[in-house]
């Protein structure tokens, strides 16, 4: 009874009921794995968005009504974005496009020579910003163990040079590991270097408090936390952010300008040029109503449960290995990687889709070094696999398979998805594919209904038209 409670009061998302097409015949209710990629619309969402659009304006721009809405609408959703994430006083909070862009514009602000230490594991949203000129970029080895990360940050920040960022994540997007956040933030600001969270695996799915955790600096996206309208938010100190030429540069930036000079705006309108994403900010606030509605602490518990489940259940079948960061690691988002013996994971990925209805993700997630380390790869290996790459052959490019569940996902879900992977790992796919060798991926040799079938849901949503 208390399942069924829980259930009806979940929030609700769109598309939980589309059915979609299996080439072994008939068609069933989409599965879903692939919340680390991007999340579904809450329903609150969608609706909060139609309820808006009609009051759609310029923001900061315009004395019509309309325009006065749209601000208010869009200053709101700051606000209300700076309290769920439990940002400080003083904290800024800037819309961006996602994470990427959050971290690229905290990576531009930084002072001409700081220096950035970061570990290989990241995804590349939280590697690549820092590699360019004027910082001096460190990337520590893949740690044994959340103690070996907090020691060795503590080794790196004692014997090297003085950093002035460290940027960690949350939670790994391969692995699902939880990240030792409050202990490697009070390592690095013993030794005055600030941290930014990545925040991306982590937003929608446990509680995160930047004031309790003291981190400096939060990235997140509204696509991964149920708000897929193109916003992302970057919040934390204002002294960097304000102090250098804003990252882009043009109107609403500035507060007054000549032919020679240009008088830039404080923050945050000094670090959001253009006419803002109104309709993403608000559809990111709304989620993160809807999600303290129902409870982070709730959602957490109930995929921490979720997660540990279809771990088990893939460890539990033989000739599927599951990967870690941290094996012994007990506190896992309900994301999970792993490879069917025998089968590339993107034949794998394929025939979940082609024969089961199941959507998952494969390949190296973003996080190529973290992936060349789970599954031991050698520097020279990589160097060929960089070789055959750059010659367009991605054919047999190593990686694995992950699944990633979210507030829609359900035991039975999991049961079915577990079930199929058995069958898999014991017969493999019951289609043949084929191999494009530009992209590394499969595709099932006959699919003329499907074909069609597909046609038709891009006319729908507009694509294919000339
Ligand atoms: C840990 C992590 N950081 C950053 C990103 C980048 O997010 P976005 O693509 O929304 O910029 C992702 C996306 O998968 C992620 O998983």
């Amino acid at each position: 009874m208390a399942e069924v409670r829980a259930a009806l009061d979940r929030p609700a998302l769109c598309g939980s009921e589309v059915e979609v097409p299996l080439l072994t015949g008939g068609r069933r209710r989409y599965v879903n794995l692939d919340y680390a990629a991007s999340t579904p619309a809450l329903v609150a969402v969608a609706r909060a968005v139609e309820d808006f659009l009609p009051f759609y304006s310029s923001v900061h721009r315009g004395a019509g009504y309309k325009s006065q809405v749209s601000t208010a609408a869009y200053e709101a959703a700051r606000e209300r974005l700076l309290a769920f994430f439990g940002a400080r006083e003083g904290d800024v909070a800037i819309f961006t496009r996602n994470t990427t862009d959050s971290v690229n514009l905290l990576a531009s602000a930084l002072p001409s020579g700081s220096s950035v230490l970061t570990f290989c594991s990241e995804h590349h949203a939280d590697l690549l910003p820092w590699r360019r000129p004027g910082l001096k970029f460190t990337c520590l080895p893949i740690p044994g163990s959340p103690e070996e990360a907090v020691s060795a940050l503590a080794a790196a920040l004692s014997e090297g040079e003085p950093a002035d960022l460290v940027a960690v994540t949350g939670a790994s997007n391969v692995t699902g590991e939880l990240w030792p956040l409050a202990e490697l933030v009070e390592v690095a600001h013993r030794f005055g270097a600030r941290v930014l969270v990545d925040a991306a695996q982590i937003a929608p799915h446990l509680p995160v408090d930047l004031g309790a955790l003291g981190a400096d600096y939060l990235a997140a996206s509204g696509h991964k936390m149920y708000a897929p309208f193109g916003a992302g938010i970057l919040i934390g100190r204002p002294d960097w952010l304000g102090r250098l030429e804003p990252f882009l540069r043009g109107g609403g930036a500035v507060d007054f300008v000549t032919r020679d000079s240009v008088q830039w705006s404080p923050l945050p309108a000094r670090q959001e040029a253009g006419s803002p994403n109104v309709i993403g900010a608000v559809a990111m606030a709304v989620a993160a109503a809807e999600l303290d509605r129902y409870g982070m602490d709730r959602v957490w518990a109930e995929e921490a449960e979720l997660g540990a489940v279809v771990r088990a259940g893939l460890h539990s079948i033989p000739g599927v290995r599951v990967y870690a960061i941290w094996p012994e690691a007990e506190e896992r988002t309900g994301v999970v990687s792993f490879n069917v013996e025998g089968h590339e994971h993107s034949l794998v990925a394929a025939a979940l889709s082609a024969e089961y209805g199941i959507g998952v993700r494969h390949g190296c997630f973003c996080a190529h070094p973290l992936m060349l380390h789970l599954l031991s790869k050698s520097e020279q290996g990589a160097q060929e696999l960089r070789a055959r790459l750059a010659a367009g052959d991605h054919s047999g490019v190593p990686g694995a398979v992950r699944a990633s569940l979210g507030l829609g996902t359900s035991t039975a879900e999991l049961d079915y998805f577990l079930t199929a992977v058995g069958e898999l790992a014991r017969h493999g796919p019951r289609l043949t594919y084929e191999l494009d060798a530009r992209t590394g991926d499969y595709a099932p040799s006959l699919q003329p209904d499907w074909a069609s079938e597909l046609g038709a849901h891009m006319v729908m949503a507009g694509g294919g038209a000339d």
